[in-house]
């Protein structure tokens, strides 16, 4: 059945203390908004994103990297059952189902939403709602149930007596639903409640007064739905999502010497038999293959694609770049919008000067087969360097060079004999 997604950003996101809208903020350089919408991406065919806090930056970055995606505006935010009736007239005849997600829960896997899709359909339920079991459940809206263990409703914190608040059982905030049958709910909710809000989690009451199906998934990993309000959540959320990425690379024999030190964003593929030295950092999106070595204290900011046989080594910064087979930049270099073919070797403190300051343009630097650049060599962008040939050491090369050459500039050495002890 085809499903659409309802993606909930428009919240203030008060605690973190800052300028950027909420989902916006970033762990490995990817928006926490863009975890939501990557991981749904096999699942749904077009997503809703509610905005209204900061709403035009991130309708901008959802515009920009998500083609099947569109923003609705939120204004005032009423609560989240106001949220999602926004959709209303986008949705008027839709007959298939809508799933429906915090914009500021990453960890949420495609695996598990697969999974609660399907269980929502083998229990033919017109609506199911994910929970999950905290030993500290405050905060979050609590699941309350009938004597017969079947779901009754949720009561948020604000509004639970003692006796709920001791529930442990939570709302996820995760839900998918019969459209047809479940959206007439959004416009009778009421806001009769301690935060004078229209909840999203009323839905479910209303559900059962119309004789719909409604039944809760429990998700076993409650890490998964961990939500960010605050700095020390975001850097959690960091840890969480690193732990997972570093157990997946080393089951799939990737060597981690010290997974207390390095940094793998999910959206990274290391190839068998590579070996990541620690302190090694590596945001964005990159793919490493086999037999490579990195860092150790390398750090890889995203578009980088390294063959097989390769070593990154200390303090070797790359951006945006190709690294072909067996190539190695061993120490103190930075490779940014490059391309470097097979077996080429990149000495000591190689720089890629590819940002023009005056332009704000960036630049390629093109390094054919079997290249040897000297150390301590400014590549100054745009710029090629043909099949073989070798760099001295010290050069700034601003011009393109040819196959099988030396080029070099370098000021003439002088030896003055004497010269210290005439001082
Ligand atoms: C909500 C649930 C709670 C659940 C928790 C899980 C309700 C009433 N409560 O509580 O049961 O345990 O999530 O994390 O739904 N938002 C809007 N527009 C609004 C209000 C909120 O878009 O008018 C968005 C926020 O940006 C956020 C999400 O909805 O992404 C959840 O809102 P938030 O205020 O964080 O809800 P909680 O209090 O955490
Ligand atoms: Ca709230």
């Amino acid at each position: 059945m085809e499903i659409k997604s309802v993606i909930l950003a428009a919240g203030k996101g008060t605690r973190m203390k800052s300028e950027t809208p909420k989902v916006l903020h970033k762990i490995f350089e990817k928006p926490l908004l863009g975890y939501v919408l990557d991981n749904i991406k096999t699942i749904t065919n077009e997503n809703f994103v509610i905005v209204g806090h900061h709403a035009d930056e991130v309708k901008e970055y959802v515009e920009k990297n998500y083609q099947n995606a569109k923003t609705v505006l939120q204004t005032p935010q009423l609560g989240t059952g106001h949220a999602v009736s926004m959709v209303l007239p986008y949705l008027k005849d839709f007959k298939g189902q809508v799933l429906i997600l915090c914009g500021d829960t990453p960890l949420i896997t495609a695996e598990t939403l697969n999974k609660f899709v399907e269980f929502h359909n083998s229990n033919n339920s017109d609506l199911t709602v994910m929970s999950t079991i905290f030993e500290n459940p405050t905060n979050y809206g609590r699941i309350i149930r009938e004597q017969d263990g079947s779901l009754k409703c949720i009561v948020e914190e604000k509004d639970a007596p003692p006796e709920q608040k001791a529930v442990k059982e939570v709302n996820a905030g995760i839900y998918i639903l019969d459209w047809a049958k479940i959206s007439p709910a959004f416009t009778q909710l009421t806001s009769n409640n301690a935060q004078g809000e229209y909840y999203l989690t009323d839905i479910i009451e209303w559900g059962k007064k119309n004789n719909l199906k409604v039944n809760a998934f429990i998700l076993e990993n409650s890490d998964e739905i961990y939500g960010i309000n605050s700095r020390k959540n975001l850097a959690e959320a960091t840890r969480i999502m690193n732990t997972r990425k570093l157990n997946t690379l080393m089951d799939n024999g990737v060597t981690i010497v010290d997974p207390n030190s390095t940094w793998i964003s999910e959206d990274t593929e290391i190839g068998t038999d590579t070996i990541i030295y620690p302190s090694t950092y590596i945001e964005g999106k990159n793919k490493i293959g086999k037999n490579c070595k990195i860092g150790p204290c390398a750090h890889f900011r995203g578009g980088v694609e390294v063959e097989d046989n390769c070593k990154i080594g200390n303090f070797v910064e790359v951006k945006k770049a190709k690294i072909g087979y067996n190539t190695n930049a061993g120490h103190l270099s930075y490779i940014g919008d490059s391309e470097l073919g097979a077996y080429v070797n990149i000495g000591a403190g190689t720089i890629t000067a590819n940002f023009d300051p005056i332009t704000g343009t960036k630049s390629k630097t093109i390094l054919k087969d079997n290249v040897k650049i000297g150390s301590n060599t400014v590549l100054v962008a745009p710029v090629e360097i043909g099949e073989g040939t070798n760099i001295g050491a010290g050069s700034v090369i601003t011009k393109n060079v040819g196959e099988w050459a030396l080029a070099l500039t370098r000021a003439p050495l002088r030896i003055i004999e004497g010269w210290v002890k005439r001082k």
